[in-house]
């Protein structure tokens, strides 16, 4: 079967022109102009394809070609298209519009699906405008109730349900988004590698077994602060210099973590007021910690808390601790797994079963069906930047990938 590169190429490069930036890079934040403008994209598409288009109460797009057995359980596929603040073109895109390029192909070759096979492009992937990612498959897993869904807030303090009737989506609806387990005979995710595993072994295809657990701690810090000058060391809580043993006792917990997989880092940090000659009076910061393996990232999380507890008690300043998600890593279906590895290997793709140490949307996915993703090599294991980059004969692996285990899975 062919794949048509050239044309799933082009429209990837045409998607990656609606940016909410000029300038290198893309960013697509959730219900921005551009995103809703890639939205229509999506849509315009799967009419092309007399796909049946719907999208759910917290604007999940599902574009469904309907098969032959309609009543039986679908196979479902599909990624994100939204995008952080100077992002690449691939991380996402690759697994929606190379799941219409896989049901595009499959069209020209003639196939007619018996089980039903159905896109989905997720809302919010990115934790952009409301600090938590996959936002989108949170609510259809059951993730994230409806209520805790509404009350989300972006920076301007206007709440996810504003959005939602300012983009015309119904948000009363929103319990209706939920899916129930079991829905799909399985769902598998096209995404580019995010890390230099693929290329450094000369693989074509990653084939994921494990989907590293995310979570978000935002800490508040509060002091006296006062003046630079006038407050002897001895009398100054500094929410600064608390803050900075906080970010160490961050990175020392990843790095003593018994696990390999374990990560963190503080990616977001405000400091007010901010002026060289004023001491800190209050920090916010957030950390992000991920591991594959339940029980060493439950560890990790727990060590987390005490060490932000001990720090901020012994420089005695006020410690407000939230965690914004923490969500369990997934297992992804061995069975599945081991299908696509035949695949892979009757294609003549060399390909290797690895861990994801990104999240995608396939961690909620796992929640509800057999889920499993592919992954295709990111030049020099770059992502999150301008300079992310798949090349042609890498994405039509991927999508050839893709296009082969549908069909096998919508006989
Ligand atoms: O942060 C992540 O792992 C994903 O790319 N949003
Ligand atoms: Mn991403
Ligand atoms: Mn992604």
């Amino acid at each position: 079967m062919n794949i048509n590169i050239s044309r799933l190429q082009q429209r990837i490069d045409d998607l990656a022109g609606l940016s909410d930036n000029t300038g290198a890079g893309v960013t697509r934040v959730i219900f921005s102009d551009a995103d809703m403008q890639a939205r229509a994209v999506m849509k315009k598409l799967a009419s092309n394809l007399d796909l049946l288009v719907r999208e759910d109460a917290v604007g999940n797009l599902f574009m469904r070609w309907e098969g032959s057995e309609p009543d039986r359980k679908s196979v479902a596929t599909g990624s994100h298209i939204d995008a952080i603040p100077h992002a690449g073109k691939f991380d996402g895109v690759v697994g929606v519009l190379g799941a219409l390029e896989a049901v595009n192909s499959l069209q020209e070759d003639g196939y007619r699906p018996k089980r039903s096979i159905e896109v989905i492009s997720f809302t919010s992937e990115e934790p952009t405008r409301f600090g938590i990612g996959c936002l989108g498959s949170r609510i259809l897993s059951g993730s994230l109730s409806a209520p805790s869904a509404s009350a989300l807030k972006d920076d301007d303090g206007v709440t996810l349900g504003e959005w939602l009737q300012r983009r015309g989506f119904a948000e009363n609806t929103l319990d209706s988004a939920r899916l129930v387990n079991g829905v799909y005979d399985a769902f598998v995710e096209l995404h580019i590698e995010q890390g230099p595993r693929l290329e450094a072994e000369d693989l074509d295809i990653g084939i994921v077994d494990r989907i590293a657990g995310p979570s978000t701690t935002r800490v508040v810090l509060k002091g006296a602060g006062g003046h630079a000058g006038a407050v002897m060391m001895s009398e100054r809580n500094d929410t600064l210099a608390a803050a900075g043993e906080i970010i160490l006792a961050a990175e020392r917990v990843a790095r003593e973590s018994e696990s390999p997989h374990t990560v963190a880092t503080v990616g977001k940090l405000n400091n007010f007021p901010n002026a060289v000659n004023s001491i800190p009076r209050e920090v916010l910061l957030e950390i992000d910690l991920r591991d594959t393996d339940p029980d060493s990232w439950r560890g990790a999380l727990e060590s987390l808390n005490g060490e932000i507890q001990e720090i901020s008690s012994r420089r005695g300043v006020d410690c407000i601790l939230h965690r914004i998600n923490e969500d369990p890593p997934a297992i992804c279906d061995p069975d599945l797994v081991m299908q696509i590895s035949e695949l892979s290997t009757a294609l003549g793709y060399s390909h290797k079963i690895i861990p994801s140490h990104a999240y995608h949307d396939s961690l909620f996915m796992a929640q509800i069906c057999p889920t499993t993703m592919i992954f295709i090599p990111s030049r020099d294991g770059i992502s999150h930047t301008p300079e992310e980059y798949s090349t042609p004969e890498q994405i039509q692996k991927g999508v050839a990938m893709l296009a082969g285990i549908l069909r096998a899975r919508s006989e």
